[in-house]
């Protein structure tokens, strides 16, 4: 039989991160280490290859860009249309992590495993996390039946729908919130707590209408995020419809509810033909719809998440009526 290739692509984070001495954990320099390094850094992880590496990009995925995500796609698309291909990791960030993850399921829809890790220490700390969540990464991509983007930190697996950073400094930085983690990794054994995340119909129809433009797009539409709080006001939405905003995504207080100012600001925006979401600043559950909202509501993402799917919504409105 065919040796069945992994691929490893680099896009640099913590995990990839550097300091001047071994003992600092914040004060590093992330996307430093090259993905090659980072591989033979782990030992005994050269027996699970042959290994494909790639060096997407190099950055601290706070400043990750659209420009990015669209290679980043184009390359796994790439890659997963290879029979040769058993599953692909992707090293990032965490601070961006959830975004890419959902942006990646969204566009790439994957039959195969698309593995995202990351680390919350640098590659020079005195106990690094990041060769550990590498080696898991890899047993996930390798399990037969591993489907879809997932993330793995610290022993647990999450899907992208799902997966969100809570914590800025544990290792355990995410949750995948009320709906648990898919699973666990053991000594490289996976533990499933749930079946592979499947993609909810309406979101990957979406999405579907939109692969083919991204790559095309030079100008991705304007989607920002607003939040609902004591004493909020509409005049952050005025500012950003006189600037040519295309959508908003409401960040609300609880099950969706709004500071009535600002709840007034969004309604004019919609009105005026900016399209509005509402997505709950809770760090768990999702807005339950009344009859009559006048807002829709994002289905349970994030806001961070609700404003990808608008993107690409709007992405995928735009090429329709391009074509
Ligand atoms: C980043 O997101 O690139 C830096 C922070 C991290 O990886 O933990």
């Amino acid at each position: 039989m065919k040796a069945q290739y992994l691929v490893i692509l680099g896009t640099g984070g913590t995990i990839a991160g550097k300091a001047d001495n071994a003992g600092d954990n914040i004060g590093y320099t992330a996307a430093q280490v090259g993905v090659e390094q980072l591989l033979h850094a782990v030992p005994g992880l050269s027996e699970c290859g042959p290994f494909i590496t790639e060096q997407v990009a190099q950055l601290d995925s706070k400043d990750m860009s659209f420009a990015v995500w669209a290679q980043l796609a184009a390359r796994v698309n790439h890659f997963l249309a290879r029979p040769d291909v058993q599953g692909i990791v992707i090293t990032h960030g965490t601070d961006t992590l959830e975004e890419t993850a959902y942006f990646l399921q969204a566009v790439c829809r994957p039959s195969k495993p698309v593995v995202l890790t990351c680390a919350m220490r640098p590659a020079t700390a005195l106990a690094p996390d990041g060769p550990q969540n590498l080696l898991d990464a890899v047993a996930v991509a390798c399990h037969p039946g591993a489907r879809g983007v997932v993330a793995v930190c610290a022993g647990t697996i999450h899907s992208a729908f799902d997966v969100q950073k809570v914590h800025p400094y544990r290792l355990d930085a995410f949750s995948s919130g009320d709906a648990g983690p898919v699973g666990f990794i053991e000594e490289g054994r996976l533990k499933l707590s749930r079946n592979w995340p499947e993609w909810p119909i309406a979101q990957a129809e979406r999405a579907q209408l939109a692969i083919e433009s991204i790559a095309n797009w030079q100008d991705w539409p304007r989607v920002e995020i607003v939040m609902s709080y004591a004493g909020a006001s509409a005049a952050i939405v005025e500012a950003l419809v006189v600037q040519g905003v295309r959508g908003l995504v409401a960040a609300t207080t609880g099950n969706g509810t709004l500071h009535h100012a600002l709840q007034k600001g969004l309604l004019q925006a919609q009105a005026g033909g900016v399209k509005v979401v509402r997505a709950s600043r809770c760090i768990n559950g999702r807005i339950l719809p009344l009859p009559g909202d006048a807002l829709a509501d994002s289905g349970g993402l994030s806001p961070v998440k609700a404003r990808v799917a608008l993107m690409l919504a709007l992405l995928a409105e735009a090429d329709a009526a391009r074509t």
